[in-house]
């Protein structure tokens, strides 16, 4: 027999969620300090693969579709365009097909086959661009497609505010409420979205925080990352003040970012994409910095930006390091 006290005590204390949106942000630290290189630094990887549609844009896809309705850019069945070559495509996707707007994503021809068969799971329309002019062609075609069609809705994540904001608002609180201790936040550079937000947030609690960008050589590729002196500076970072934000870059190299994912995985059970090998690569630089002679102690956070599922028919995970090197190089990634 159900005993009805119980059973109204369980219901009171059960959450549901009114749909898959509320699932996204929220995301739990994990102490991987097992990694870290120096004693006295605790290494703390935020999973934000843990989203529901699996990656960190989750977060500015449903910020910037939420701030697009409220201002009056997006109405009922208007079409939404974007380029994209990943995450970004993705999560805008899935909402799009949950509020019903029709979404096309425009990305280079060589980027992995699991993205555009994620795209095609979410129903957006997919329109490829030629994969020798990179992302940026992609945007330089999205940007002319959306001057043609006035009615469609061009959110652009590179200049858009509510990109950082998305961050401002959930990711920096999120790392101040469960890491108070933080002395270093760490993470790869695309859109500078997510080292916007969380290092405006970081530093106005405390100025201390030392805010450190990842990025590629010049010419060299890491999925996900750009480096600012290639030729394109996000507005937002701009908007930003990044400048004022970013303490430090640190340049990681395809393979030392290969690596770090397969540490990740081997050695934490984390099985996460290659920009978070490049996140945890500038974390181990920036951990082997600190003063082990001193009475210093660092707590640095970083962002696993994504899972691995999007990269196995890259052959990241278990081909021989070299030719692995070699398929990360032919393909596109931001
Ligand atoms: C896999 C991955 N990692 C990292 C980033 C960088 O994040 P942000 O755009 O917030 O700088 C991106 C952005 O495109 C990404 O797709």
């Amino acid at each position: 027999m159900i005993n009805p006290t119980k059973l109204v005590r369980y219901l009171e204390e059960m959450v549901t969620n009114e749909n898959v949106l509320d699932l996204i942000g929220n995301t739990p630290l994990v102490d991987v300090s097992n990694l870290s290189p120096n004693p006295r630094v605790r290494l703390l990887a935020k999973l934000e693969n843990q989203n529901p549609f699996g990656s960190v844009k989750d977060r500015i896809a449903k910020s910037m579709i939420e701030q697009a309705e409220k201002n009056g850019k997006l109405s009922p069945g208007q079409r939404i365009i974007e380029p994209s070559s990943g995450n970004t495509g993705i999560a805008l996707a899935a909402i799009a097909q949950i509020k019903g707007y029709p979404i096309t994503i425009l990305m280079p021809d060589n980027v992995s086959i699991e993205r555009r068969q994620m795209l095609a799971v979410f129903g957006a329309e997919i329109i490829v661009t030629p994969g020798a002019e990179g992302s940026n062609g992609a945007v330089k075609r999205a940007e002319a497609m959306a001057k043609q069609h006035p009615d469609w809705c061009f959110l652009h994540q590179y200049e858009n505010e509510s990109n950082p904001f998305a961050h401002y608002e959930t990711t920096g609180p999120e790392i101040w409420r469960d890491c108070p201790e933080v002395t270093h936040f760490v993470a790869g550079l695309g859109t500078t979205g997510t080292l916007m937000g969380v290092g405006k947030y970081l530093k106005e609690k405390n100025k201390g925080i030392k805010i450190i960008a990842v990025e590629p050589p010049i010419g060299e590729r890491v999925e996900g990352l750009r480096n600012l002196d290639d030729g394109y500076i996000p507005p937002v970072f701009d908007k930003w003040h990044g400048r004022n934000i970013l303490d430090r870059k640190r340049v990681v190299r395809p393979r030392e970012s290969l690596e770090c994912t397969r540490r990740l995985v081997r050695e934490c059970g984390i099985f996460a994409g290659i920009s978070s090998g490049a996140s945890l690569a500038g974390a181990l630089k920036v951990a082997s910095e600190v003063d082990q002679s001193s009475n210093d102690e660092a707590v640095i956070v970083f962002i696993v930006c994504d899972g691995g599922w999007k990269y196995l028919s890259t052959g990241a995970y278990t081909d021989d390091l070299d030719l692995a090197e070699a398929a990360a190089e032919k393909i596109i990634y931001f």
